[in-house]
């Protein structure tokens, strides 16, 4: 952490931005154009929230914005200002996985893994506004994120998982 952080003082350019990071109010000093990948991942420590294209293409970024899946690398931080973000980190509750995680696991839904945050994080938007997704409705909503081990049957069928689970209530 920069030393005008630990005083402070805000520094050239900065301004102060509040996020409410996985039910947490967040104090963090950025530059206006920061972007939200930053602020977590520098700002934060919030490492699991990885960057691949930083350019809107691959969704290894996605978080959920109040709810919903955007690219962190695409967001600025001060249009985060008091609004909630859920990364990663913010789904387990101590030892135990969120059920899209063990989905994730039980599934064998990733090889190298560097995707697999931003999928999870997308899978969860999915089967939020899509309770009971169809095969085809998984495929196009996780259109976004991108995986270059290819293990898109594999994680189709996490996310198929993940669904049947929250039908049964425990998502
Ligand atoms: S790192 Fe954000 S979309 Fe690729
Ligand atoms: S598991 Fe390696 S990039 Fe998706």
């Amino acid at each position: 952490m920069a030393d005008h952080e630990e005083t402070g003082i805000i520094g050239p350019g900065e301004v102060p931005v509040t996020l409410i990071v996985n039910g947490r109010r967040r104090e963090v000093r950025v530059e206006p154009r920061t972007t939200l990948l930053d602020a977590l991942r520098q700002k934060l420590d919030l490492t699991g929230t990885k960057r691949v294209c930083d350019s809107g293409a691959c969704g290894a970024c996605t978080v959920l914005l109040d709810g919903v899946a955007v690219y962190a690398c695409m967001t600025l931080a001060v249009s985060c200002d008091e609004r909630s973000v859920q990364t990663i980190e913010g789904l387990a509750h101590g030892e135990s996985l969120h059920p899209i995680q063990q989905a994730f696991i039980d599934e064998d839904g990733y090889q190298c893994g560097f995707c697999t945050p931003g999928q999870i994080m997308a899978a969860k938007s999915l089967i939020g506004r899509t309770p009971e997704p169809t095969r085809q409705q998984i495929i196009e909503g996780m259109s976004g994120n991108l995986c270059r081990c290819g293990a898109y049957q594999k994680i189709i069928a996490a996310v198929e998982r993940a669904a049947r689970a929250q039908s049964n209530g425990s998502v």
